[in-house]
């Protein structure tokens, strides 16, 4: 059995880790219907209430170097705008490195991890947190005007259990191309629905801040922009802004 389902865990990525330390294989799913401990980027958490979302993670043993993992983070972003695209009339967008916006507020992010030796990836765990049902008001106040859910821009209740399958089986033929052909038609399909790629954004990391044009991903994973004097440069860990 593949597909691990459990009612409440504390973070589906912990599960992940656990069963890959015992050995089990690529494509190993665990999926919750709720988590205590969900956890975001940057050490942030991700609130995952009861049956209102996707909360899944995937295990993978990718035969690759681990400086191409940024690309399997890429390549599920474009797996979740494929997978709402497919189903609805709406823009998805997704905002380097991996956030899925819709309408500007974010529905769904990824966090990737990954244990690698001798040049070589062990495994990777790829968790997915997907906002689905959840009305406005069981968005946490504090990132109402940010956060958003499939629910909310689309105007209709989803079947988690589908839209988990259709997520899937998108990400199989996504990964199979890749593995086979490599990240040229993930770094296309990343571009398409990149956000504001080919638009003025300002750009802060941790030194400064500037006004630059972003002009798209890297096969690295990086991002590549350009500032006013026409400098371009790649960077590896940003936060974009716009207006
Ligand atoms: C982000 O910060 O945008 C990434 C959020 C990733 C959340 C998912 S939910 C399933 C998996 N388990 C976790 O604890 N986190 C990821």
């Amino acid at each position: 059995q593949k597909l691990l389902h459990f009612d409440q865990v504390e973070s589906t990525q912990e599960i992940g880790h656990q069963l890959a330390s015992q050995g089990k294989p690529h494509g190993t799913v665990v999926i919750a219907d709720a988590q205590g401990k969900g956890r975001g980027r940057m050490a942030r958490n991700w609130h995952s209430p009861k049956g209102k979302g996707i909360w899944m993670s995937i295990l993978l043993r990718p035969d690759l170097p681990p400086m191409r993992a940024p690309q399997l983070t890429l390549l599920a972003a474009t797996v979740l705008a494929k997978m709402v695209r497919e189903n609805t009339n709406l823009h998805p967008q997704i905002k380097w490195p991996n956030d899925l916006l819709i309408d500007h507020k974010k529905v769904s992010g990824i966090l990737t991890e990954m244990q690698a030796e001798h040049d070589q990836i062990q495994y990777v765990v790829l968790g997915i947190g997907m906002n689905v049902n959840q009305q406005l008001n069981e968005i946490p106040q504090d990132i109402r005007h940010k956060a958003s859910s499939l629910k909310i821009e689309s105007g209709q209740e989803w079947d988690i259990q589908q839209t988990i399958q259709s997520i899937l089986r998108l990400f199989e033929n996504t990964y199979d191309s890749y593995v086979e052909r490599g990240f040229e038609q993930v770094k296309k399909e990343w571009e398409y629905f990149g956000y504001r790629i080919g638009e003025e954004v300002t750009i802060s990391t941790m030194r400064r801040k500037w006004q630059a044009t972003l002009i798209g991903i890297e096969p690295d994973g990086a991002l590549r922009a350009r500032d006013k004097e026409g400098n371009e440069e790649k960077l590896y860990s940003a936060e974009i802004q716009w207006g």
